[in-house]
């Protein structure tokens, strides 16, 4: 633990070039009491005092102390004056100070110019301690999660498998589990391949790992959605890309807007059947006008459905993967959405040239996902448990969904609406309380739960303020509690 410090003796990085300083102020100071270098209860002198310490406007320490304290880090008690709050939920504390933690360590650990830009900006996901908690935006249904199948399954799979699958594995996956992805991604999603095209990775993230790195130069031009998936952006910028984030409306990527302004983007990241984080499906014109852009330029297309199957009011359009005639898109899919998190598990359907490419790429990183686990995945799917699991998970998110919309649109009325989300394990619940989303989510966080602001996820186009609420991980008497928390937050 670092050594106590006051306001007054507190050393300040100085703003970077063109920095509003109310934002550096605010910056300097929250890292400062998640670094608990200020403790909790440290006293906060007057603005008056720390303009004139730090020789800045006193409205720009104003500014700052005003964002801290909406958020929670700093509360006031009448008559006593301001301090350091002391009563910040761990896991909070978690997410941001990793964040903070892993800026200071960038700073020392020696990493190369390249290493540095690659984890710098990064936010680490906490490690769930708990399940249920309301409005987890990444976490599905574990609860329901058929726990005693998979053992059994996964017993059997252990003391049947030969002997061979104890040693090396296959760079490109267990070929079983690659045939059992190309007919369901087949059958469900439109997606032309066959088991040779897949490669089994750990979860959706190495995916765009491998692809970003494999398939980008430094200084290429990146399209990206805006709102967007900071998953994919992390990856893409440590690749060396730069990135274009381009704007998304009910019909998904505006293509038009990225020809005008980055016509020769080497790379377009997409989540067409539910868009990260709106919600919205890209609209067959837009996919068709997105496919046609990639095969002028040469340029790839990543299509990424991490939920895809979880669709409550109609059928979702095939894959983009279904319509591409130049083998210019790379299927993205993922399991730990429709069955567990920590299964990491996931896979790329890739256009047959890049096969023996991304194969050797593998070969020099992790080599393979644990083939063990990916044999019990594969008897899983083969013997029908997945589709039977899918089926009865819509059911029940729709469920969950529908009561959390009721329950918020009854308890939050005027402050908070609520939609039905089309597709997957979270919806958006717009503010109509003129607060900035992050505010509300910051308190929201002091309250214990646990949800994200719109405006996180958007890079250069601004949104309303919204919240994300996770619906798919808590049962009804959880979101139902969640909407009563909230509801304080608001002030309702
Ligand atoms: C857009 C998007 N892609 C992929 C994923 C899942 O990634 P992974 O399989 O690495 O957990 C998520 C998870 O939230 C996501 O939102």
């Amino acid at each position: 633990m670092g050594k106590r410090e006051s306001f007054q003796d507190l050393p300040l990085t100085p703003p970077k070039a063109g920095e509003e300083l109310w934002r550096w102020l605010y910056g300097q100071l929250r890292g400062a009491i998640l670094d608990r270098r200020l403790r909790p209860g440290t006293r906060v002198p007057s603005s008056r005092s720390l303009a004139k310490q730090y020789n800045i406007a006193r409205g720009t320490v104003v500014a700052a102390f005003d964002h801290l304290k909406s958020e929670g880090y700093i509360q006031t008690q009448v008559g006593a004056g301001a301090f350091v709050a002391t009563t910040m939920p761990d896991d909070s504390i978690a997410v941001a100070r990793s964040h903070v933690d892993l800026r200071k360590r960038t700073a020392h650990a020696g990493l190369s110019s390249r290493g540095r830009a690659s984890v710098e900006s990064v936010l680490l996901l906490p490690a769930s301690h708990s399940v249920g908690k309301a409005f987890r935006p990444w976490e599905p249904a574990i609860d329901l999660f058929p726990v005693n199948l998979w053992s059994r399954i996964a017993a059997r799979v252990l003391r049947r498998a030969p002997r061979s699958l104890y040693g090396q594995g296959d760079a490109k996956g267990y070929l079983p589990l690659r045939k059992a992805i190309a007919e369901y991604v087949g059958g469900a999603r439109g997606v032309h391949c066959d088991a040779d095209q897949v490669i089994i990775t750990s979860g959706a993230q190495q995916a765009l790992d491998l692809v970003s790195r494999l398939l980008l130069d430094p200084g290429d031009r990146v399209w990206v959605e805006d709102p967007g998936y900071p998953g994919a952006v992390f990856a893409l910028k440590a690749a060396g890309a730069r990135i274009t984030p381009v704007p998304v409306d009910q019909e998904g990527l505006e293509v038009e807007w990225g020809r005008r302004h980055a016509p020769h983007g080497k790379l377009a990241y997409v989540t067409p059947a539910n868009q990260f984080p709106l919600g919205t499906a890209m609209s067959l014109e837009r996919r068709l006008s997105l496919l046609n852009w990639a095969a002028g330029e040469g340029s790839w297309i990543i299509e990424d459905e991490y939920d895809a199957e979880y669709r409550y009011f109609a059928r979702p359009l095939a894959a983009l993967q279904s319509l591409d005639r130049s083998e210019c898109v790379v299927y993205v899919g993922t399991f730990t959405k429709m069955l567990f998190n920590s299964l990491r598990l996931g896979f790329l359907v890739l256009p047959s040239r890049l096969v023996d490419p991304f194969a050797a790429a593998r070969s020099f990183t992790d080599r393979h996902p644990p083939t063990l686990d990916q044999a019990i995945l594969a008897e899983f799917i083969l013997e029908g448990h997945f589709g039977h699991h899918v089926r009865r998970m819509r059911q029940a998110y729709a469920e969950r969904m529908s009561v959390l919309a009721d329950a918020a649109n009854r308890r939050l009325s005027g402050l908070l609406e609520v939609g039905c989300a089309a597709s997957g394990v979270r919806t958006l619940g717009w503010l109509k309380t003129n607060e900035r989303d992050t505010e509300v989510a910051g308190r929201a966080r002091l309250h214990g739960l646990e949800l994200a602001a719109l405006s996180q996820f958007t890079l250069r186009h601004s949104q309303p303020a919204a919240l994300i609420l996770g619906f798919a991980g808590c049962n009804v008497d959880e979101l139902r509690r969640g909407v009563d928390v909230l509801a304080t937050v608001l002030g309702a």
